[in-house]
């Protein structure tokens, strides 16, 4: 079956949800580009949204139309090239118009699991749960007689237990896009034990069509991405506590953190921050799908199972914006740190000055908007990162062991296996969570 075959009939699983949706995207895209090849003229490209209600398909629906809405706009020359013999097809509005029409036409939304009987290849992206995972992929595999390709998105469960589980013969890779899809440029791909050679080439033949950046993994739970992620939290978890012993309240002790965490590393988000924008609790699930599979480490915190119990979960509103959690926001901005042992925000106001007293005088760190696809990045970063090895303060202190831990964290993945080399984790680190550089540098040296 060649490329273009095989993306002629294909399901994605979870399609109303954060990553499907992102998914469903992207394939319909694609797919209808092919369809629209001069040769595919009278084929018929079928995409299953498949999701568990009618109203988040309708919500889906809507979605898709307004950004393919967006996507036409800005490949309106390509899609001029497309339509070249259609003479009905005059202004830039009626083209367009008409490649929505044509990549909608690709997406049929529905209720029944049915509808992947007769795909090619499955996506999914339904919730981290790998009973659940299995079950499904079991019902299609066993009920679809033209042998199925699966590619799931988990974030952190192995694919061997997935493969084996559903009895998959290597019909499955991981291929774990990062949230949100369409936007974000990396994909991890992880093999299982078995994954067939030809899925695996398919892999790669469609990200290149997508445009991502692929970066293999070995398939050990977590993989890169979240395999550093999860444990650059438990560190921070560390650092909290430190804090706390140096006599910071445990709201000042997160605030401190998250702010070190950012400013001082020159990262995007502050550690904190990024929990929330994940979700607290997906975090946690996380380490709790990877913890069976770590040996000689507890990938598992006990302040998040604080906050949890408390009903501190974060994530974000549907349109986007960024719910209260670890920290309180108002319009993007940090404006309170909820404090788990006396179970109140305590405003940020109110402990600015004792946290930057206690963490002390701090090098002048670049804006990571100023490192970021910078060039000369390195001539920014050095002088910092020189100025931070010599400066005498609890904050550079801690700033020097949260870097030298988090490039121990990338160290640690390549040799305990996950990732192939140390450029792999840094290109996942840069690329997935947008960091202005590597874990595994020199800086510190
Ligand atoms: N959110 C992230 O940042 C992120 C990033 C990378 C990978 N992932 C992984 O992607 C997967 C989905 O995560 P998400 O954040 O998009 O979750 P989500 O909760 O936003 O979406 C899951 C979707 O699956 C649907 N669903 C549940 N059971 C189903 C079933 N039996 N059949 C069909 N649909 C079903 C739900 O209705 C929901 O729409 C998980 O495995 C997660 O680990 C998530």
């Amino acid at each position: 079956m060649t490329y273009e075959e095989r993306l002629q009939h294909v399901s994605v699983l979870g399609a109303a949800g954060k990553m499907g949706s992102g998914i469903l995207l992207l394939t319909a895209v694609e797919m209808a580009d092919l369809s629209l090849k001069p040769g595919n003229k009278g084929k018929t490209f079928v995409l299953n949204a498949i999701d568990v209600s009618d109203e988040a398909l309708a919500g889906v629906m809507r979605y898709l139309r307004a950004q393919i809405l967006k996507i036409a706009e800005k490949k309106v020359h390509a899609i001029r090239q497309i339509y070249a013999d259609r003479h009905d097809l005059v202004d830039n509005d009626e083209i367009i118009a008409q490649y929505i029409f044509d990549v909608m036409n690709v997406v049929r939304p529905t209720t029944r699991l049915e509808a992947a009987y007769d795909s090619n290849m499955v996506f999914e992206a339904i919730k981290e749960d790998s009973a659940l995972k299995i079950k499904i992929f079991s019902q299609i595999n066993q009920n679809n007689p033209k042998q199925p390709w699966f590619f799931t998105n988990t974030s952190s469960i192995p694919i061997t237990v997935l493969d084996e589980g559903a009895g998959l013969g290597g019909r499955i890779i991981g291929f774990h896009f990062y949230n949100p899809p369409a936007v974000q440029k990396l994909v991890e791909v992880i093999r299982s034990n078995q994954t067939l050679k030809e899925v695996d080439e398919f892999a790669l033949a469609y990200a290149k069509n997508l445009r991502k950046i692929v970066v293999p993994a070995h398939d050990i739970a977590g993989f890169i991405g979240n395999g550093h992620f999860m444990r650059d939290i438990l560190y921070a978890v560390e650092v909290v506590h430190i804090f706390m012993d140096k006599g910071m309240s445990i709201s000042e002790a997160i605030y401190a953190t998250n702010r070190i965490s950012q400013e001082a590393l020159v990262r995007p988000m502050g550690i904190f921050q990024l929990i929330d924008y994940v979700g607290v609790d997906v975090c946690s699930f996380i380490m709790f799908v990877m913890n069976p599979f770590t040996r000689d480490e507890e990938i598992h915190s006990k302040l998040l199972d604080k906050l949890l119990e408390q009903g501190i979960k974060g994530g974000q509103y549907s349109d986007g914006s960024q719910k209260d959690g670890v920290m309180k926001y108002e319009k993007g901005r940090i404006v309170a740190v909820y404090d788990p042992l006396k179970s109140e925000y305590v405003p940020v106001s109110q402990m600015q000055a004792a946290v930057e007293a206690k963490l002390g005088a701090m090098p002048a760190a670049p804006a990571w908007k100023a490192v970021v696809g910078n060039k000369a990045k390195d001539e920014i970063l050095k002088p910092y990162f020189t100025q931070l090895k010599s400066a005498d303060t609890l904050g550079a202190e801690i700033t020097r062991n949260y870097a030298k831990k988090s490039r121990e964290i990338g160290k640690h993945l390549v040799a305990s296996g996950v990732a192939y080399n140390d450029a792999d984790v840094n290109t996942v680190l840069l690329t997935g969570f947008f960091h202005a550089y590597g874990p595994i540098n020199e800086y510190l040296d």
